[in-house]
C-alpha cells in the first residue's frame, strides 16, 4: 500500500525530490484560493502592526500542500521556520525546548498536529495564548514548577484528521484553513511547472491527461509526472506527448479517473459481494484486507469526492457513477 502510485503520502526518498519542486512564495502557490486571500490578508496585517501572525491551522488530506503552505507563510513574513511533528514531541520538556529556542515572529511548525499528547497540549495552551510557559521539572517532593515568558511567535499546525484535534486546542488557533482538492486546470499548471523545474518537455494535452488522473493532488501528479519522464526517456526520444501520458498511465495501473487497482478492488468487492451497499465499514475492512482506519483515512475521501461512494447512517454505498465507470448495470432499487 505505501508503493502506491496514486496515494497522497511521500513515498521513501519522496522527500528530498519535493523539496526542489515547492513554491516558496504564495504567488507561486497555484489554487486553493480562498485560502491564499485570507492568508495574504493576515499577513499583510500581522507585518504592518509588526506583530506575529495569528495561529494557523491548515487540514486537509495528504498531498494537497500544508507543509508548503506552511513555509511559504515563514518565507512570506520574513522569519525562520521551525519545524516538527505531534509523534516526535513526546514530553512537555520536549515542547519547553522547542519554544525557548524561538526567536520573535518565528513560525513553529507542527505537523500532524492531531498526534499530540494530552500533556504536551496542555504546555501548548499557554504558550499559544499568553506566550507564556509554565512546566513542571523533576519529579515527586523536589519536583517545581517553571514559568518563563516566550517570544511571541506563529504556531502553525497541520493536520489531515481535524475532527481528532481536541477542542481547547482548536480554539486556540485563529485561522483555520481547509486546502481542498485541486481542480484539474490547477493541477495542469501545477504539472507544467513542475515540468519547467525538472527540465522537461511536455505537450499541454499530456499535461492535462496527467492532471486528470492524479486524484486532485500534487503530491500525485508531480510523482506521476516524473514516472512518465523516465518513460519517455526510455521509450521516446525524452518529450513526454498524449499518447505517450496515455501509455505510461496505462502501463502504471492508473485509470482514467486516477483510481488504481485497489480502489478497483474495493469498489468491485462492494459491488459483487454487497450488492453495492449499504455495508458496514469493517467489513468492508474485513474483506478487502486493509485496517478501517486507513479505508477512511486513505481510501474513501478520493472516491467520495468523486461521487463514487456514499456515507449513510446505514453503511457505506456504492453510487451509480461507480457502476457507470465500469460499465456494469446499475441496480434498479
Ligand atoms: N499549491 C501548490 N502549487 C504547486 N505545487 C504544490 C502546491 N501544493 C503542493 N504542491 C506540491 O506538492 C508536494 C506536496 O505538498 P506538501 O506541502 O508536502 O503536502 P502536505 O504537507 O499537505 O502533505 C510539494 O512538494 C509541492 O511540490
Ligand atoms: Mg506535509
Amino acid at each position: 500500500m505505501d508503493e502506491r502510485i496514486v496515494s497522497g503520502e511521500p513515498l521513501e526518498e519522496e522527500e528530498m525530490q519535493e523539496l526542489s519542486l515547492r513554491p516558496q512564495r504564495l504567488h507561486q502557490y497555484i489554487g486553493q484560493n480562498q485560502v491564499k486571500d485570507n492568508l495574504t490578508v493576515f499577513i499583510e496585517a500581522a507585518r504592518m502592526r509588526e506583530e506575529a501572525l495569528d495561529h494557523v491551522l491548515l487540514y486537509g488530506p495528504p498531498g494537497l500542500g500544508k507543509t508548503t503552505l506552511a513555509t511559504i507563510i515563514s518565507n512570506e513574513l520574513d522569519v525562520q521556520i521551525r519545524t516538527t511533528s505531534g509523534p516526535a514531541i513526546e514530553r512537555p520538556g520536549d515542547l519547553a525546548a522547542v519554544l525557548t529556542a524561538l526567536e520573535p515572529g518565528d513560525v513553529l511548525f507542527i505537523d500532524e498536529i492531531h498526534r499530540l499528547n494530552r500533556a504536551v497540549e496542555e504546555v501548548l495552551y499557554p504558550a499559544m495564548e499568553d506566550f507564556f510557559l509554565d512546566i513542571v521539572i523533576g519529579k515527586g517532593p523536589t519536583a517545581r514548577s517553571v514559568k518563563l515568558d516566550l517570544p511571541p511567535f506563529t504556531l502553525v499546525g497541520a493536520t489531515t484528521r481535524a475532527g481528532l484535534l481536541s477542542a481547547p486546542l482548536r480554539d486556540r488557533f485563529g485561522v483555520m484553513s481547509r486546502l481542498e482538492y485541486y481542480t484539474e486546470d490547477d493541477l495542469e499548471v501545477i504539472v507544467k511547472r513542475t515540468a519547467q523545474v525538472l527540465d522537461v518537455v511536455i505537450e499541454g494535452d499530456a499535461a492535462q491527461e496527467i492532471a486528470r488522473r492524479s486524484r486532485g493532488t500534487p503530491r500525485v501528479a508531480n510523482r506521476i509526472l516524473r514516472r512518465v519522464r523516465d518513460f519517455a526517456q526510455v521509450r521516446g526520444n525524452g518529450k513526454i506527448t498524449e499518447s505517450l501520458a496515455k501509455e505510461a498511465l496505462d502501463l502504471l495501473q492508473v485509470d482514467p479517473l486516477g483510481l488504481d487497482h485497489i480502489d478497483h478492488k474495493l469498489l468491485k468487492n462492494m459491488i459483487h459481494s454487497f450488492k453495492g451497499g449499504p455495508v458496514g465499514l469493517d467489513t468492508i475492512a474485513a474483506t478487502v484486507g486493509e485496517e478501517s482506519d486507513t479505508i477512511e483515512d486513505v481510501y474513501e475521501p478520493y472516491l467520495m469526492q468523486i461521487g463514487f461512494l456514499q456515507r449513510t447512517p446505514r453503511g457505506r454505498m456504492v453510487t451509480g457513477l461507480a457502476y457507470e465507470h465500469f460499465q456494469l448495470e446499475v441496480p434498479k432499487p
